[in-house]
């Protein structure tokens, strides 16, 4: 059978979700009313996002990456300072933590690709500052112990919820439980925009206002600095483009729900493959779908042959990344992680996927380990 007449499962569908005439209409006025940075958009932005999250302020940056960068400078962490972290992660989590000139120090994750939060305890060292966990393919970590741990040991905690907007845990939005949430609007995101984006939630008035410091140079007003800052400014176009998909957001999410719960329902009892965990106080987003499977390659390329787009996330743990050797890390440190990372595939979960689309998936998956 050629790929043509096969039926085709993309990963994404991006230009379905900014493809409307409202939303084009939304960003000509900006070319017309020159409202570039940090304008009315970003302040509207701000209110819905924090609103949404759980958290007394939202503070626009331009990336999750910064988001986890400038949530540290906030938080005055860097040289000499420790922060715990999972290494299973992209890599900018722990990217952020270098470029704030801490360490980051890893500690193994779960069945549920979480930090394990005894792994983090045993990773505290006296100059740990800080907890960083990754509420990982949309799933909440273990929040309520991790927080009890930082609150013992007198460490801050930050979230890194670039997969997770939206997602809760016992009816509480991630973001909410640390010092800082730090989102991503990357356009591979949940709630995506058309470039980069990121946000810093907070419950600190005191935070938030640093926060607005350091994305804009320090500026206290227009011509004074309080302190040297960085310029990580969200653009007004991107916050219009953010909140044409806040509005969308219940929709979005409900419908990876629904498409998990199908993959659920029929892969549950395939030989060979393991369904994401799921827990009943949480309330998971599906940024990615990700079982774990045998001869995971083998049915990567199977499926890619079945028009299936497939991804890894992330196929190479941080810890084993050329730049953590000098960090003293290697090969069977973090065992967990690395089985993890040699049997997880993520399935399409795009919204806009059918039924009739999850089930061919789910038919091709049965039929490859079927022989
Ligand atoms: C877990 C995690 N942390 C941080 C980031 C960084 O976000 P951004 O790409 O917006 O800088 C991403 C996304 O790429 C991510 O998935």
């Amino acid at each position: 059978m050629t790929l043509d007449a096969i039926m085709r499962v993309p990963y994404l569908a991006l230009d379905r979700h900014f493809d409307h005439d409202e939303l084009a209409a939304a960003l000509r006025s900006h070319l017309t009313n020159t409202d570039f940075v940090l304008g009315e958009s970003v302040t509207r932005f701000e209110q819905e996002f924090a609103r949404l999250s759980g958290s007394e302020y939202a503070v626009g940056v331009n990336s999750g990456t910064d988001a986890l960068f400038l949530a540290l400078k906030a938080l005055d962490i860097g040289p000499g300072d420790e922060v715990v972290t999972a290494p299973n992660s992209f890599i900018a989590t722990a990217g952020a933590i270098v470029a704030a000139g801490a360490r980051p120090v890893f500690a193994d994750v779960g069945a549920d690709y979480n930090l394990d939060p005894e792994r983090v305890a045993a990773a505290i060292t006296p100059r740990t500052r800080a907890i960083l966990p990754v509420h990982l393919t949309g799933n909440p970590a273990p929040m309520p112990t991790l927080l009890a741990l930082a609150g013992q040991r007198g460490l801050a905690l930050i979230e890194d919820a670039a997969q997770a907007v939206a997602a809760t845990l016992d009816g509480k939005s991630v973001g909410a439980f640390g010092s800082a949430g730090c989102f991503s609007l990357h356009p591979l995101k949940n709630l995506p925009v058309g470039g980069d984006g990121g946000v810093v939630t907070t419950s600190s008035a005191e935070l938030a206002e640093r926060l607005r410091r350091l994305r804009n140079h320090g500026l206290r007003n227009r011509d004074e600095i309080a302190h040297f800052g960085f310029n990580s400014r969200l653009d007004s176009m991107q916050a219009t483009i953010a909140r044409f998909g806040l509005a969308r957001l219940a929709a979005i999410t409900e419908s990876r729900r629904r498409h998990a719960a199908r993959y659920d329902a029929l892969l549950a009892g395939v030989g060979g493959v393991v369904i994401p965990p799921r827990r009943a106080n949480a309330h998971q987003v599906f940024h990615t779908y990700v079982v774990q499977v045998e001869a995971r390659d083998a049915l990567m390329t199977y499926l890619a042959g079945q028009g299936i787009d497939t991804k890894i996330h992330y196929p190479i743990p941080i810890h084993l990344q050329a730049p953590c050797r000098d960090l003293g890390y290697g090969p069977g440190d973090f065992p967990v992680c690395e089985d993890q990372a040699r049997r997880i595939l993520s399935l399409p979960i795009n919204e806009h996927l059918t039924d009739a689309q999850i089930d061919h998936v789910a038919d091709c998956i049965r039929r490859f380990y079927s022989h």
